[in-house]
């Protein structure tokens, strides 16, 4: 069967600054949805979709020569809209689903997914907690044993039929930050490998500022 990616950059989010989206964004010249893609190049993959928000065609016509799947108002919608897409076609064993906004993968971390696919329908990698993780508010509230804590990253990597049958599953009302929740949902046991620090989601216009520094360091 078929391995394939599906990099969702349908945000309308711009506290990056400015009014560019996110993912339109230049790390080192280039838009971070093309960082993004070139990074999925990888020979277990074998075809790369992308799911971008209504209205943003011309931009993301000047970075790839991709047709576009188009998103909804929420990160859950915008992959199931891919999803349903890629139902269509048939052949499809494996789906990485990626977020635009985490745009250096390492090529290990894809490997090391395929690897855990093996033996379970979902993998995604994972960092230990290392700040203080509490409840906030007014003051401090109770503070979370961290030790028994992960942050869970993307790409998150799926039997094709299991999530796209956990996400036809899931009550749309439930907004679901990613995909590893809505297949845990249905009953899919997901793995867990070791993620990657230059996995973090940029957001902020200083996490952009730090990704441009890190691959100038990269590169000399
Ligand atoms: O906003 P956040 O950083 O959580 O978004 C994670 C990823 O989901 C981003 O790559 C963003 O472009 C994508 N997204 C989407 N459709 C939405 C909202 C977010 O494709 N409606």
């Amino acid at each position: 069967g078929r391995t394939v990616a599906l990099v969702v950059a349908a945000g309308s989010g711009t506290r990056a600054g400015g009014d560019v989206p996110k993912q339109y964004v230049p790390i080192a010249g280039r838009p971070m949805l093309a960082h993004a893609l070139a990074a999925l190049e990888h020979p277990a993959i074998d075809a790369v979709h992308v799911v971008i928000a209504p209205g943003q065609e011309a931009q993301f016509a000047g970075i790839s020569d991709i047709v576009p799947i188009l998103g909804g108002d929420t990160r859950q919608q915008s992959v199931r809209n891919g999803l349903e897409h890629l139902a269509a076609e048939s052949g499809i064993d494996r789906i990485f689903i990626h977020d635009a906004a985490r745009p250096f993968l390492p090529p290990v971390v894809i490997d090391r997914l395929l690897a855990a696919l093996e033996s379970a329908d979902g993998a995604v990698p994972v960092l230990p907690v290392v700040d203080t993780l509490a409840n906030g508010g007014d003051a401090l509230g109770d503070v979370a044993d961290r030790s028994a804590l992960v942050r869970v990253q993307t790409p998150q990597a799926f039997r094709f039929d299991a999530i796209l049958a956990a996400h036809r599953a899931w009550d749309g009302a439930a907004n679901a930050t990613d995909d590893a929740q809505i297949a845990r949902a249905a009953g899919i046991r997901v793995a867990l490998v070791e993620g990657d620090a230059m996995l973090d989601k940029l957001t902020y216009a200083q996490d952009f500022a730090r990704a441009e520094e890190r691959l100038g360091a990269r590169l000399v």
